[in-house]
């Protein structure tokens, strides 16, 4: 039995497995705008009592852009519904804190918080793709070091606008005709770089005291941010040493803003298939591989490059040079790509059909999955993982015959130690800013 408990995310993401996945015989080709589609996951995850549902989230597509970027809701929308027809599974959503408001995003995620009764979490990013300037009036796309300057400092103003009212501030006595303390009522003030912000803000201190924060960037300075602000982190390894290493680092640096390790967990991305035997898995995942032209990949492995054209080179000729390209897109993500084409010896051919359909880190009978799920948590590589079906019905084979194995194994609760987000993490409730001693 492990005493620490392995936490658990599942990702919707249209029909999910690879980009082409909506092809699949067993897919719904309108997965990613199915909101009867979105309930039934929501459930399942809930069912095999998971912590979260994770949506994603971008701010630029061009005709490129895979099916699913193409046609989705968006993450907070799409998460009120789900509230409504759910009652334990966490809400998390992505916002870019390069192209919103802390007043507005801090006041959303309040509302899916009180809405879903404690249940909300933000996926804070600072958007890869500098096409998004175009969608939003802006001349310029901040480079990578200004755009997590930025975040940082959003995600301050956004921490004390959620303080603005202390848990008992709305007394609502009719009688007296007093509604509120104005005693526990703060105005926060702030004036800084980026954001001019005065507050308080309009909506009460939430179920969960503020909403759970996600942090998606894995470079130093996306380090550096979650080690600041954030309650989890979702990355992605592609071996179990280098999330050992990571997970070292972020851990180590906790200590340097007063925090525990355990205020912070680390999930990993994973692709997973399930099937009978390890034979079974393969065939399923060549099934849905085969499904991916090298024209699709070639455009797959473009976006992380902020869509740069990979058909200009030669598909069987050693994976190009490319220099800084990437450097201010999905930085961790295309340093990763270029390393590993560049040490294995990779054409573009390779690594292109690798970027787009990876065959999933586990993979093979319930009781491999479970097996390397279990080696990954036991040997600190990660605190949980971000379920990503590898094929369009993963996932529901996933809760149906690899949860009760975690169960069994006490890695994962058999219920819901509570109702909120933070109550199934563990994690501590915050103390309000203005309050403290
Ligand atoms: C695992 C992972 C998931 C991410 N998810 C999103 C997302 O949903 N939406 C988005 O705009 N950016 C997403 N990003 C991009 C990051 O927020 C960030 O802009 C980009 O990766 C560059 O930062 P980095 O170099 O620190 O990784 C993700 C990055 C990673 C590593």
């Amino acid at each position: 039995m492990s005493t620490r408990q392995l936490r658990l995310g599942t990702m919707l993401h249209g029909a999910a497995g690879n980009m082409s996945a909506w092809r699949h015989p067993g897919a719904l080709a309108d997965a990613s705008i199915n909101l009867d589609y979105a309930k039934y996951i929501a459930r399942k995850a809930e069912a095999g009592k998971l912590d979260f549902l994770f949506v994603a989230d971008g701010l630029f597509i061009n005709e490129k852009s895979i099916p699913h970027f193409l046609n989705r809701f968006e993450p907070l929308t799409l998460l009120s519904a789900l509230a409504g027809v759910t009652q334990h599974i966490g809400l998390v959503g992505t916002v870019s804190t390069s192209y919103s408001e802390p007043f507005t995003v801090a006041r959303q995620f309040a509302s899916l918080d009180h809405l879903s009764g404690g249940r909300a979490g933000w996926n804070v990013v600072t958007s890869p793709l500098e096409g998004s300037a175009k969608n939003f009036s802006r001349a310029q796309h901040p480079d990578h070091a200004l755009r997590y300057r930025i975040a940082d400092e959003y995600l301050t103003v956004v921490k004390g606008l959620w303080d603005s009212w202390e848990g008992d501030a709305f007394v609502r006595d009719k009688i007296s005709g007093q509604f509120y303390d104005p005693q526990k009522l703060h105005t926060l003030n702030h004036h800084g770089d980026f954001f001019q912000v005065q507050g308080p803000l309009n909506i009460g201190r939430t179920p969960q005291a503020r909403p759970i924060i996600f942090q998606a960037g894995a470079s130093e300075d996306g380090r550096k941010l979650a080690a600041r602000h954030a309650d989890a982190i979702f990355t992605h390894h592609a071996t179990r040493e280098e999330a050992q290493a990571f997970y070292r680092d972020v851990k180590q640096q906790l200590r340097q803003h007063g925090r525990e390790p355990n205020d912070l967990h680390i999930f990993q991305g994973v692709g997973v298939i399930v099937g009978d035997d390890i034979a079974d898995a393969e065939r399923q995942y060549q099934a849905t591989a085969a499904l991916v032209s090298i024209e699709d990949a070639l455009n797959y492995l473009g976006r992380f490059f902020d869509h740069h054209d990979f058909s200009q080179y030669a598909l069987d000729a050693p994976f190009p040079d490319l220099g800084e390209v990437g450097q201010n897109s999905f930085r961790s993500t295309t340093d990763e790509i270029k390393r590993k084409a560049r040490e294995q010896g990779h054409t573009l051919r390779q690594a292109a059909l690798e970027a787009a359909t990876p065959q999933p880190l586990f993979f093979g009978s319930p009781e491999q999955v479970a097996d390397g799920l279990q080696a990954w948590f036991e040997s600190e590589a990660t605190d949980g993982f971000i379920i990503q079906g590898g094929t369009p019905d993963a996932f529901e084979r996933f809760v149906d015959r690899v949860i009760p194995l975690l169960q069994a194994r006490g890695l994962t609760r058999r219920d819901y130690p509570g109702t909120t987000l933070r109550a199934s993490l563990g994690l501590k409730t915050p103390v309000n800013q203005f309050t403290q001693p």
